[in-house]
């Protein structure tokens, strides 16, 4: 089992061996949390703070079952009623949590780099819930989940990742570990939401979603980011759901075994049709939140590990 990262910032600091450690580690988890007792004493004495600096419902949801399911006591920082309100800022919120001795951060903020930052300042380990466009690393790390036990691999299969490539943290961080396990990519979206430079990470581009769907084994729609735009990237919301929204019509050009997935909140009608995304037959879209918890159960586990690793180093370095 390799897994030597003392934090979790993005997939690009992650090997390919060490992602498959996060994933087996996971399909664990799923097992255990599918049973009615889903305890486990993995993270007993461990105390977790999550910081969401921005709304989540998945992800932050997920961290806290994750945490508590394993036995951590977790504390959700409730940022709005904090002292960020008054000013103070993330480094002096981040420095005044790390004196009360946390071994687990989880961080989601709007600034990319942000959480790179912060995990510079502290000494526990640091999990990066999403920050601004950069990464999130273990919302990919559950799409690879969900994709494996669906195909029965994460290697060797086309993936066409849609919308609005050019907001997301999702598509880079997907973009990464696709890339680490030897997939095939196809960036499908209109020229204004497509990012320059996107070439280099090996991937084919399209504006037009049936060629970019053709003979696709894995279909990633991607939310339509109104909060991070400031006008004029689409000409109305009917017209992109005309060219770029999902629908039955559209998938009919990727393979017949073809899965959809979002990693979610969705914009039905906008980048989704409805009623695909609740067909249990193409969706995977409840499974992705599934293998969220199990995924950041894995991360969590194996964080802790090296950190009680470092510090059993550590003392018994100050007892020689
Ligand atoms: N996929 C995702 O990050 O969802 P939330 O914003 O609800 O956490």
């Amino acid at each position: 089992m390799i897994f030597r990262a003392r934090h979790l910032l993005g997939i690009e600091h992650l090997s390919p061996q060490e992602i498959v450690t996060v994933l087996d580690l996971a399909d664990r988890y799923v097992d255990l949390n599918r049973r009615t007792v889903k305890q486990s004493d993995t993270l007993a004495g461990m105390t977790q703070i999550n910081m969401f600096f921005e709304n989540s419902t998945r992800t932050q949801a997920s961290f806290e079952l994750a945490g508590k399911r394993m036995g951590a006591d977790v504390m959700n920082m409730a940022v709005a009623q904090s002292s960020v309100k008054k000013g103070e800022t993330l480094i002096d919120t981040a420095l005044t949590l790390n004196a009360m001795h946390p071994d687990l951060l989880v961080v989601r903020h709007p600034s990319s780099g942000a959480v790179n930052l912060l995990a510079s300042k502290v000494n526990c380990a640091v999990l990066n819930a999403g920050d601004g466009r950069h990464e999130h690393p273990t919302q990919a790390l559950l799409d690879a989940l969900t994709i494996r036990r669906a195909k029965g691999r994460i290697q060797r299969l086309t993936v066409a990742i849609c919308g609005d490539i050019a907001h997301s943290r999702v598509a880079r961080s997907n973009l990464i570990l696709l890339g680490k396990m030897e997939n095939r990519i196809r960036l499908i979206a209109p020229p204004t939401l497509m990012p320059s430079g996107v070439q280099e990470f090996g991937c084919e581009l399209y504006d037009d979603m049936r060629k970019g769907l053709e003979g696709a084994d894995v279909v990633m729609m991607l939310r339509l980011q109104k909060e991070r735009m400031d006008g004029g990237f689409i000409p109305s919301e009917r017209e992109y759901y005309h060219r770029f929204g999902l629908d039955a019509e559209k998938l009919s050009h990727a393979k017949p075994d073809a899965i959809v997935m979002h990693p979610g909140p969705m914009n039905r009608g906008v980048e989704i049709d409805g009623e695909l995304a609740d067909d249990i037959n193409r969706s995977v879209i409840q499974e992705q939140v599934e293998m969220g918890v199990a995924v950041r159960m894995a991360c969590m586990d194996l964080l802790a590990r090296n950190l009680r690793a470092d510090r059993g180093k550590r003392a018994a370095e100050v007892m020689v």
